[in-house]
C-alpha cells in the first residue's frame, strides 16, 4: 500500500490497522507529501505508522521487490492519492516508488484502488480519474456515507477504508452491509 500526500493520512494509518488482522503480508511505501501531511494533521511519528507493515520501502528505492511485476501482490491500495500522484499514474510517470509499484500493478493488471482526496475537482484530475479508471484502476474517493449514522470521525474512517479493501476481497469486519438483519429499521 501507498501513503502519498492528499489530506486524510488518516485513511493510510487506517488501512494499515485493518491489514493487520489479515493473514497478508503489507509492504508500504510513504512518499515525502505525505510525511509532511503526517506531521500537519496527526501526532503520529514516522514509527508509529512503520510498525504496522511488514515491509517499508523508501520511497526513492526503485529497485525495491513491489518495483517489478514478478514479485507477486495482491494489488495496491493508495490511501490517501493526492492529485499529484494520480496524474503520475495516469500518465505513465515513475520517478518515485510509489508510482512505479501502481504502474507495475496496472501492467500485470491487478487491482488498483486509489483513494483520491481533493476537492473541488478541476478538468485535469477528472481526465486523469478517467483515464486510469480506462486502464482498469478503480478511483474510490472517501465520500462518507451517512446511512449507517456514523457516531464518530474514527467510524467515518473506518467505513470507508473497509469498503476500500472490500474490492480486495478482504473482509475486515466491522462493516455493516446494508440489507443484512441488523441494518433493517
Ligand atoms: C496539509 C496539506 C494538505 C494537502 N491536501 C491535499 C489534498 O487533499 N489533495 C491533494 O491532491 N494534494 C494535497 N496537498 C498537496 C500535496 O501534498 C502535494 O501536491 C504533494 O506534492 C503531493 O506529493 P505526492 O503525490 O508525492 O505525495 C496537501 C498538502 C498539505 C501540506
Amino acid at each position: 500500500m501507498g501513503i502519498s500526500g492528499a489530506s486524510g493520512f488518516q485513511y493510510g494509518m487506517k488501512a494499515l490497522e485493518l491489514l493487520r488482522d489479515q493473514d497478508i503480508e503489507v509492504h508500504l511505501v510513504v512518499t515525502k507529501g505525505a510525511e509532511v501531511t503526517r506531521a500537519m494533521e496527526t501526532q503520529w511519528q514516522r514509527q508509529d505508522i512503520t510498525v504496522l507493515a511488514d515491509e517499508v520501502h523508501n520511497v526513492a528505492n526503485l529497485g525495491a521487490s513491489i518495483s517489478s511485476g514478478s514479485f507477486k501482490t495482491l494489488g495496491m491500495i493508495i490511501a490517501p492519492c493526492s492529485m499529484n500522484t494520480l496524474a503520475s499514474i495516469a500518465h505513465g510517470l515513475t520517478s518515485n516508488l510509489l508510482t512505479r509499484a501502481a504502474d507495475v500493478i496496472l501492467k500485470e493488471r491487478r487491482r488498483l484502488v486509489l483513494m483520491v482526496r481533493e476537492t473541488p475537482l478541476n478538468l485535469t484530475h477528472i481526465k486523469n480519474m478517467h483515464l486510469v479508471t480506462e486502464m482498469g484502476g478503480i478511483i474510490y474517493p472517501p465520500v462518507p456515507a451517512f446511512y449507517q449514522q456514523p457516531q464518530s470521525v474514527d467510524d467515518i474512517v473506518r467505513h470507508s477504508v473497509a469498503r476500500a479493501l472490500d474490492l480486495f476481497e478482504l473482509d475486515v469486519g466491522g462493516l455493516n452491509r446494508w440489507g443484512e438483519k441488523h441494518n433493517e429499521q
